[in-house]
């Protein structure tokens, strides 16, 4: 692992979507630093074996993320990377994939932000939310609701960063490009059947991708663990591309 050192040390780290992609390597990224990390996820199966405490939560559900937060007297780090990526353009959004798009990826992260803040108060932290480049900063085809989405979490993590900037408490908003994920992995072999063959599906992906690949969880892990910790002490409401180029 590159750059990885003891930074998060003494910090007590909450991560949502934990099982698997960004989140997982973010999660046990943030614990080989140093954190004693929470990890938390819909698919509670699938976190066995996590070096850290794990639960099931289902980030969607106001009260379950208020009655899950209501254990700590104190969260140093907040890390939020459960998303939703309907694949459609507008014409092809139905309300209930329009609805299944905001309420698991920007209704969550109002439940696990609010439910989060009153226990980082005190002390300061950092909240990392992850959006997309997909949202505010670039329009991709076949994104309209996930863009959508994701632009809203990178307004609610600018708000916050603006609400609580003078008791220390930072929220900056990391943009991955396309990466190599178990959902991605569906999305492709979704194209797949609607193009006709994998190539011409994986083909679509890296147009989109000047570097000419997709993008490791670890590499977006590395950017968490970075504004997880005093490093980024002077950075907040900022939107990170750790995107391959798609934004140069
Ligand atoms: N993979 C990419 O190309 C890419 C690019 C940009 C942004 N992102 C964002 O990164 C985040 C992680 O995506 P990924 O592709 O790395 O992982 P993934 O989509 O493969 O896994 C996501 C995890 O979220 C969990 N989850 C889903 N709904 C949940 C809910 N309601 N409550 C709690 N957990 C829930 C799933 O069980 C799963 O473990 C998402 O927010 C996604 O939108 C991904």
């Amino acid at each position: 692992m590159v750059g990885e050192g003891m930074r998060l040390q003494g910090k007590i780290a909450v991560v949502t979507a934990a099982a698997q992609g960004i989140g997982r390597a973010g999660a046990e990224r943030l614990a080989a630093e140093g954190a004693t990390v929470f990890a938390t996820d819909l698919r509670a199966d699938l976190l066995d074996g996590f070096p850290g405490k794990v639960a099931a939560l289902d980030a969607t559900d106001h009260a379950a993320v208020h009655a899950y937060m209501a254990q700590f007297d104190r969260i140093d780090v907040l890390l939020h990377a459960v998303g939703y990526v309907f694949q459609g353009d507008i014409e092809e959004t139905r309300p209930e994939d329009w609805r299944r798009s905001m309420s698991i990826t920007l209704d969550s992260a109002y439940n696990v932000i609010q439910a989060a803040v009153p226990r980082m108060k005190a002390n300061g932290g950092s909240i990392i939310t992850i959006a997309s480049v997909a949202g505010s900063t670039k329009g991709f085809a076949k994104r309209a609701a996930y863009g959508a989405a994701k632009a809203g979490v990178i307004g609610l993590t600018k708000a916050i960063a603006a609400d609580y900037l003078k008791i220390g408490l930072r929220a900056n908003a990391v943009c991955p490009g396309t990466v190599d994920s178990p959902s991605w992995r569906a999305r492709v072999a979704e194209l797949a059947e609607q193009m006709g063959s994998e190539e011409a599906a994986l083909q679509f992906f890296l147009d989109r991708q000047p570097a000419g690949r997709v993008g490791t969880p670890e590499e977006i892990a590395g950017m968490i663990a970075f504004l997880a910790s005093d490093d980024a002490g002077f950075i907040t409401g900022q939107v990170l591309n750790v995107d391959g180029g798609i934004t140069i």
